[in-house]
């Protein structure tokens, strides 16, 4: 695979990029550099022009018409087959629901009600996924292990036998690390251990063969990759037959049989549908909705090759400027971002922000530029690393004004 050594090999490249017209797709700030998609996607022009339709034309013309005139009722489900398409599962399989912490909790209560063990996460991996088991625990009294983190993280074999559901994610938020997905499903299987996936940094980034792999069971943000605006809600997807024998806690109505015979008994709807507990978000599910369209037709196989090279060219600059990077050298074992030591991470980050190259930093060291394959081109990618090389250069990251810390880094 060709890494461009001048901006006029990374051009060629873009000339000969079989996702370039997506770009266009895209409201880009002129002078921009957006290396932060795997956080919050930039936003997709229809996803814009349909908020203005969801609000001013079927909100405010046709008002409550409109969960049944506009597919309102139905767009938890519409979108869930888009995203279903997308992560390589039955298109009843997913619904769009609540956000990736309440999904995880919902599912991971109901797979521990219908069979009782210990429950546990990855050190290191997003905490929100740790966070919401040790509710659980302190909840039903469900023993909680952490699986230790070693190198670019645990593998397979470090599953305890006494271990029934495991939460984990597909790809690692600091390092990019991807999960070989068939080998934990095959270790899980052997010892009766059920594997929540978290797609958040994988949907719409990896060519995901989900339900070939084995997985049953997985959650994933809306406002990654998918491109679904800030607080976009998230899916969930739950195989059916496994679903069938599920019942979740959050037992709201919308995740009734008929939620409009306003029983009072719960029944839970057939599948996947039970997952739902409450009135969907319509305004922001549109935008979601109108961004999934962008995937039509795109083939995630070449998606995921893009961000294999602009990693690669990133991870070369980089290199030539002395940092170190945690996250994986070969393409294929990589996610999208790749995060970066320097002693003054926060402070170089701002600088970068400064002179329109928006990455984000993490703690307690570390750089991040996610590389959206939509919409950016390894153009943008010589751009900002030749940015980041004058900044390192000429220390104007020793500003004091970089140094205020911000509440979201
Ligand atoms: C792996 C992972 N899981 C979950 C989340 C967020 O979950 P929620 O939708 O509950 O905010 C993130 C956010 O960055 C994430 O990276």
């Amino acid at each position: 695979m060709t890494i461009a050594s001048s901006r006029a090999q990374a051009e060629a490249l873009d000339a000969t990029d079989p996702l370039r017209s997506l770009r266009d797709q895209f409201q880009l700030p002129e002078g921009v550099i957006y290396l932060d998609g795997n956080s919050l996607g930039a936003p997709p022009k229809a996803a814009l022009a349909r908020l203005r339709h969801t609000a001013e034309s079927e909100w405010r013309q046709d008002l409550v018409k409109s969960w049944n005139t506009a597919g309102w009722f139905d767009l938890p489900k519409t979108s869930g087959a888009k995203i279903a398409t997308i992560i390589g599962v039955a298109p009843d399989d997913v619904i769009v629901t609540d956000n990736v912490s309440v999904n995880v909790f919902k599912l991971a209560s109901a797979l521990w009600t219908s069979a009782p063990g210990a429950i546990a996460y990855m050190e290191g991996e997003f905490p929100t996924d740790g966070y919401i088991l040790q509710g659980l625990s302190q909840l039903t009294g469900a023993r909680l292990l952490r699986i230790p983190e070693t190198g670019l993280g645990a593998t397979p074999d470090a599953l305890p036998t006494d271990l029934r559901i495991l939460v984990k994610s597909t790809v690692h938020y600091k390092t990019a690390t991807v999960a070989d997905i068939s080998a934990w499903e095959q270790a899980a299987a052997h010892k009766g251990i059920s594997i929540i996936w978290d797609l958040s940094h994988a949907a719409g980034l990896i060519d995901l063969d989900l339900a070939n792999a084995g997985a049953q069971y997985a959650v994933g943000c809306g406002y990654k990759y998918l491109n679904g605006g800030p607080g976009a809600p998230a899916f969930i997807y739950v195989a059916r037959k496994a679903a069938e024998k599920l019942d979740q806690p959050l037992s709201g109505w919308m995740g009734h049989a008929a939620p409009f015979d306003f029983a009072d008994d719960y029944t839970p709807a057939p599948g996947v549908q039970r997952f739902a507990s409450g009135t969907p978000p319509i305004l922001s599910l549109s935008a979601l909705d109108a961004a999934l369209d962008l995937f039509a037709g795109v083939s995630m196989a070449a998606v995921e090759a893009k961000a294999a090279t602009l990693g690669d060219l990133f991870l070369s600059r980089c290199v030539q400027l002395g940092l170190q990077s945690i996250s994986p050298t070969i393409g294929a074992r990589r996610g999208g971002h790749i995060a970066l030591h320097h002693d003054h991470a926060y402070e170089v980050v701002q600088a970068l922000i400064a002179q329109g190259v928006i990455g984000d930093f993490r703690m307690p060291d570390l750089i991040r530029f996610g590389f959206s394959p939509f919409y950016i081109q390894h153009t943008d990618i010589w751009d900002a690393a030749e940015i980041l090389q004058s900044i390192l250069a000429n220390q104007s990251w020793r500003d004091p004004a970089f140094a205020h810390r911000q509440p979201v880094t």
